[in-house]
Order: C-alpha cells, then sequence, then structure tokens
C-alpha cells in the first residue's frame, strides 16, 4: 500500500464555465463534504468575475479558491488582464499558470511563463504550473523533451526554497476534453520523469511538490490514476462542473 508523504490534492477548474448562482451552489455542496481538510486538499479554480463571490462562501472552509490565470505585473496598460495582487484582493490563494488552453487558444508565449510562475510566488498564490504535449508532439516521441522543455523555461527563476508552494499539472494535451485518457503507464512513466528532474532542479525539496495529472478524469478513473505512487492528485475539467461527478472524484478511496 501506498504511504503518501503529499497531501492528495483534487482541483477542479472551471473553466469558461456554469454562471454565478450555480457556482455558488456547487461550493456550498462541496464545502459541506471535505471536513476539516486534513486528509486531502481541494480547490476550485474559477472565472474571476465570480472569485470574490465564491470565496465569501468558501470562507471559513479548508477549500481553496483560486484564478485560472494572471499577469505578472503588478499594474500598467494590460487592457483585460489580472494582476496577481487583483487575484488575492478578491479571496483568491492560487493560480493555474500556463493551462495549455492559454498556452494554445490564447498563445501564451513561454517566455512568460518563468514570469508568471514567479509573480505568482511573490504575491503568495499557490500555483499549479501546467505541462502538457500534443497528440503530434507524443507520436513523434517527443512527449519527454517538451515537457521538459516547458519545465525548464517555467522554473527558471524558482528557487529551492520555493519548490513546497509550487505544484505540477500534467495534461496531456490530447486528453483534455476528449474523454480519452492517458493510460497509467503514460502518466505513470511521465510523473517519475516530472520528480526526477525536479530533484535535479531543487534537489531534496523535489519532495515537497505535488504532481497532479489532468485530462478527462471522471469518477470511474480516478481511484486507478491516484492508485498510483507517483500520482498526487488530479485537475478536473468538465466532472468538476457538478457535485455528483466532482464528490465521487473527491472521495476517490470511498468507492
Ligand atoms: P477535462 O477534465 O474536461 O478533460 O479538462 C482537463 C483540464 O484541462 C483541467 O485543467
Amino acid at each position: 500500500m501506498t504511504v503518501r508523504t503529499r497531501k492528495p490534492y483534487i482541483a477542479g477548474n472551471w473553466k469558461m464555465n456554469l454562471d454565478r448562482s450555480r457556482s455558488l451552489d456547487l461550493v456550498k455542496t462541496v464545502k459541506g463534504r471535505i471536513g476539516d481538510g486534513s486528509d486531502r486538499e481541494v480547490a476550485f479554480f474559477v472565472p474571476s468575475i465570480y472569485l470574490a463571490d465564491v470565496s465569501a462562501v468558501a470562507q471559513g472552509s479548508p477549500l481553496g479558491v483560486g484564478g485560472q490565470n494572471m499577469w505578472y505585473e503588478d499594474d500598467g496598460a494590460c487592457t483585460g488582464e489580472l494582476a496577481p495582487r487583483m487575484l488575492r484582493e478578491v479571496g483568491a490563494d492560487r493560480v493555474l499558470i500556463g493551462h495549455s488552453e492559454r498556452r494554445h487558444i490564447f498563445r501564451e508565449v513561454e517566455e512568460w511563463m518563468p514570469r508568471k510562475l514567479r509573480a505568482a510566488l511573490d504575491a503568495d498564490l499557490q500555483p499549479i504550473f501546467c505541462i502538457g504535449e500534443t497528440l503530434t508532439e507524443r507520436n513523434a516521441n517527443r512527449t519527454d523533451r517538451v515537457l521538459k522543455k516547458q519545465l525548464e523555461s517555467g522554473f527558471d527563476r524558482v528557487k529551492p526554497e520555493d519548490a513546497h508552494h509550487i505544484s505540477i499539472a500534467y495534461e496531456p494535451v490530447w486528453a483534455i476534453g476528449t474523454g480519452e485518457t492517458a493510460t497509467l503507464e503514460q502518466v505513470d512513466h511521465v510523473h517519475a520523469m516530472i520528480r526526477k528532474w525536479l530533484f535535479g532542479k531543487v534537489g531534496g525539496e523535489a519532495e515537497t511538490v505535488r504532481i497532479l495529472y489532468g485530462g478527462s478524469v471522471k469518477p470511474d478513473n480516478a481511484k486507478a490514476l491516484m492508485a498510483l505512487d507517483t500520482v498526487d492528485g488530479l485537475l478536473v475539467g468538465g466532472a468538476s462542473l457538478q457535485a455528483e461527478t466532482f464528490l465521487p472524484i473527491i472521495e476517490y478511496d470511498a468507492n
């Protein structure tokens, strides 16, 4: 049996879904089910316009609330962007950095990632740094190389003492929203590779970084994914939008 040294982390990324009232209902339901949060960490990554309301409902519970993206400067002429301090001001304690939809749909470039990761840490926002390969890259046997490159650039400004604040989400682009999950072997291989890379980068502090899997996580595959020693948590998109599908994922070990 696995003896966990890192607290399991189950996070829901709502993307551009739900509305205000359904968001708040979902948060109320989940908040009522997570107890004191001592055995697992649960969080929602929320459209920024709902952050203040969601944070108010989550307050007093261990439920984490985060932004889905941010810019790396504290103010300036950046129409449409959000500063780290703004996320904090409306109650966020964490943020996604480098989600594949930001990288691919909105053309966020690699050079921004180290700045964003640094800015999140400096603003006391716990980042989940997202990496993942496309299907073309996987089919060309370039998965490890592509992921290491994303890690190298993202962690450029990270110091070993920052490591325990950071989580990494491995989200293969081809598994996001497609119903196709990476095989357990693929996930295990990549997560082990990430852990090894982390040791090279931050030494023993690598043990403190949680590595999450994301990409078509559902109630019926959560348990098997979490049973892998290399998987510390899950980043859930579609199945995090309803209590009926998200609660069984949070309680993956109960079914
Ligand atoms: P799905 O769970 O809908 O595949 O989304 C995964 C994801 O991108 C989470 O950030």
